[in-house]
């Protein structure tokens, strides 16, 4: 605790969750949190610690900013590859059970950190860190990484089973609509809930894994804006008082560093993987909105008989296409070798482009970009957005099916073709989205990605929420 009138910054330790799509947001807030003269302690599991300082230019831009330290847990910790699109549901579950044995760790960082902690974000992935924070008085600000639809539904999980609307009786019943989440009983079905629904059995631990982890807390940020999601909201603030809608985070972290340096400053952080950048040559050489870009993430994993039918979708819808296919995306053979076939590991002739890892932020908004085929992770599915990019959602696993279907039917910025992996189907989604609909998507997209520029403004929502945030913060250290 400071003394009254204190001109010491406040102190703020940030936790991601161990993973690509949720260390990149976060890092992103921490820069926001920075910029506005607050101390911030990044915190990470070691081996995403010791991935984000193998990059000199990771240090190098934040330690510009007073007080700024990256931080590891010592403890053992990795995240398993899925060996079958099945097995995320067991590795994600796996993985918030294994955390847990480092609350010990954490309790001392958190007890002996220099200078002490005043407030922690951490990502609601991570019941064991509020849990621990609670023992030692930290506040704790939780940090939703996926979208406040899809959170919502997770929170009405235990009223869609006390309702009967759960188990999900087999595939014949996937069409069955859900009626007891407020604000989407019209269009939710069985099959667009997060897959953690997918069960035969209401005692199977898949269920409840993600509720459990959820704690209750008068504040909550998420990296959605007011006008995207606004009718969730609504019910969503009667368990959370006090919600900071920051998103979309790139966005808002471009217009500050703009406004505060009065040049164009920002560079995309991609901290866990190498770039590829010979995609933007290709696609420097492209007519304007005629490739299809195609990516599926950070952890999605697909079969190769999935794969192929991709292919030779996007080979057959004669568009042109840029696609990143990252190692270990595909299922191995026994020999643990990727399955990916000859004529794929050939490469496309002129009419493709395949990288390892792109510098996504950069190519959806490339000119050439006309459409993202995409797996509704909820940073890729913000990111098409802003750039007023239609999308073809195959969503994986998680919060994606509800992005999906949010993306499709409520949002209309493209299609959802969940559940369905057939090269006809992927042929004529592509034409679809590219030539025949195009006109009708390119109007949802260009106001939706108005709205969200909006947001950011100076006076928009996502910028007054974080000012209200870095406020509410100060007042906690005082
Ligand atoms: C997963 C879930 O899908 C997501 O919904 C959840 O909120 C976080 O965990 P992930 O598979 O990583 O995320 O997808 P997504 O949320 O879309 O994040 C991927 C990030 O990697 C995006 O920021 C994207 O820009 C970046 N990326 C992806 C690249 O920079 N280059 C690539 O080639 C592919």
């Amino acid at each position: 605790m400071k003394q009254q009138g204190s001109i010491i910054p406040p102190h703020v330790l940030i936790f991601p969750g161990p993973g690509q799509g949720h260390v990149n947001p976060m890092l992103k807030l921490a820069e926001l949190l920075g910029l506005s003269g607050l101390k911030v302690t990044f915190l990470n599991f070691q081996f995403i610690h010791d991935q984000l300082l193998l990059h000199a230019d990771i240090e190098a831009r934040f330690t510009k900013y007073p007080g700024f330290q990256f931080k590891k847990i010592p403890d053992r910790m990795s995240v398993p590859r899925a060996e079958r699109p099945e097995d995320m549901a067991d590795i994600i579950k796996d993985l918030i059970e294994r955390m847990k044995t480092s609350s010990k760790t954490l309790k001392k960082i958190l007890v002996e950190n220099s200078p002490p902690i005043d407030c922690i974000i951490a990502d609601m992935l991570m019941g064991f860190v509020h849990d621990v924070a609670k023992e030692v008085g930290i506040p704790v600000i939780p940090f939703e990484n996926a979208s406040s639809c899809s959170f919502w539904t997770v929170l009405s999980i235990p009223r869609i089973i006390a309702a009967g609307e759960l188990p999900i009786k087999g595939n014949q019943d996937m069409d069955r609509l859900i009626t007891t989440v407020p604000g989407m009983e019209t269009f939710l079905r069985c099959r667009d809930l997060p897959t953690c629904c997918r069960v035969n059995d209401l005692a199977d631990p898949k269920l409840l894994m993600i509720t459990n982890e959820t704690r209750e807390s008068q504040a909550l940020i998420l990296k959605t804006f007011e006008d995207l999601e606004a009718p969730i909201l609504c019910p969503l603030r009667t368990r959370y008082p006090k919600i900071y809608t920051i998103g979309p985070l790139h966005e808002l972290l471009k217009t500050k560093l703009r406004s505060i340096k009065k040049q164009e400053s920002y560079s995309s952080l991609n901290p866990l993987w190498e770039v590829d950048r010979t995609c933007i040559t290709w696609l420097d050489n492209q007519a304007s909105h005629s490739v299809l870009y195609v990516s599926f993430g950070s952890i999605a994993i697909m079969t190769r008989e999935q794969l192929m039918e991709f292919w030779y979708g996007l080979e057959n819808s004669k568009k042109k296409f840029l696609w990143v296919i990252r190692p270990y995306s595909v299922t191995t053979n026994d020999d643990g070798v990727e399955e990916i076939p000859e004529e794929l590991q050939e490469g496309p002739k002129e009419r493709g482009y395949i990288v390892k890892w792109a510098p996504q932020e950069e190519v959806l908004a490339h000119k050439a970009i006309g459409g993202f085929l995409a797996h509704s992770g909820w940073n890729s599915t913000l990111e098409s957005i802003v750039a007023g990019v239609p999308m073809i959602c195959w969503p994986c696993f998680g919060d994606q099916q509800m992005n999906s279907r949010f993306v499709s039917e409520v949002w209309k910025l493209g299609m959802d073709m969940k559940d369905v992996c057939d090269r006809k189907v992927v042929e004529k989604m592509v034409n679809d989205l590219m030539v025949d609909r195009r006109e009708e998507f390119v109007k949802s997209t260009a106001r939706m990605a108005e709205l969200a520029r909006k947001s950011v403004t100076e006076g928009g929502s996502s910028s007054c929420s974080l000012e209200h945030l870095i406020q509410d913060i100060k007042s906690m250290s005082i």
